[in-house]
């Protein structure tokens, strides 16, 4: 197969994430989860420093602060993310990365429009704010969080406002992206969605 990117947009918790590591080891290309160096960025900011400076001086060390999963460092990232000069800071590494020889998937929100408009596959994953909310909730609780549904459903809705509504690189799907509404179909049906219209844009 010739190298070939493929981008993955969506809201929090849309399936995302799962989704783009199926297809990433089903096509057998690399995978950046792009939302990682925005959190990275957020925890910085959270712990005194300019966020901007910390997107500057980005390492990789940073991506594996076993911190970044949380709530708190998710709405810092949302914070961070509006930040022209911090969004200019990650752009290149996130370009080579997508230019890697083999191929590869990135996830997040603005690959399909801005990072990598040329990509050979857009893929919009969405689902009902209360749906997301519900499986975030799960997830959550599965990881021993003290949190309640409504808590969540909140969050949720913060950052989508915050994330489709910035005036640089907003939340939107590509006009040539293929949308996967992930609101009534469960993971296995979502990768076979999501791999099923990989193969689709490829073949045509
Ligand atoms: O995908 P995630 O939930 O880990 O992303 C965290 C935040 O980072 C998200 O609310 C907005 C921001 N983000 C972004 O602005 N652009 C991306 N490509 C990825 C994430």
């Amino acid at each position: 197969m010739s190298p070939f990117t493929i981008a993955i947009d969506g809201p929090a918790a849309a399936g995302k994430g799962t989704i783009s590591k199926a297809v990433a080891a089903h096509f057998g290309v690399a995978h950046l989860d792009t939302g990682l160096l925005y959190r990275a960025v957020g925890a910085r900011m959270l712990r005194g420093d300019d966020p901007i400076e910390a997107a500057r001086k980005l390492e990789a060390d940073d991506l594996e602060n076993p911190d970044l999963r949380t709530a708190e460092v998710a709405q810092a990232a949302s914070r961070v993310a509006i930040i022209p000069e911090v969004r200019a800071a990650l752009l290149d590494f996130q370009r080579a990365f997508a230019r890697r020889s083999g191929g590869a998937v990135l996830d997040g929100r603005d690959i399909g429009t801005v990072i990598c408009p040329r990509a050979e596959v857009k893929l919009f994953v969405t689902a009902s704010a209360e749906i997301r909310a519900r499986r975030r909730l799960a997830e959550l609780l599965d990881h021993g969080f003290d949190t309640d549904f409504e808590a969540v459903l909140a969050d949720v809705k913060a950052r989508d406002d915050r994330d489709m509504n910035r005036a640089d690189a907003p939340l939107r799907p590509a006009e040539d992206a293929v949308t996967i509404d992930t609101s009534t179909l469960d993971v296995d049906a979502a990768i076979a969605a999501a791999i099923a219209a990989v193969e689709a844009r490829r073949a045509g």
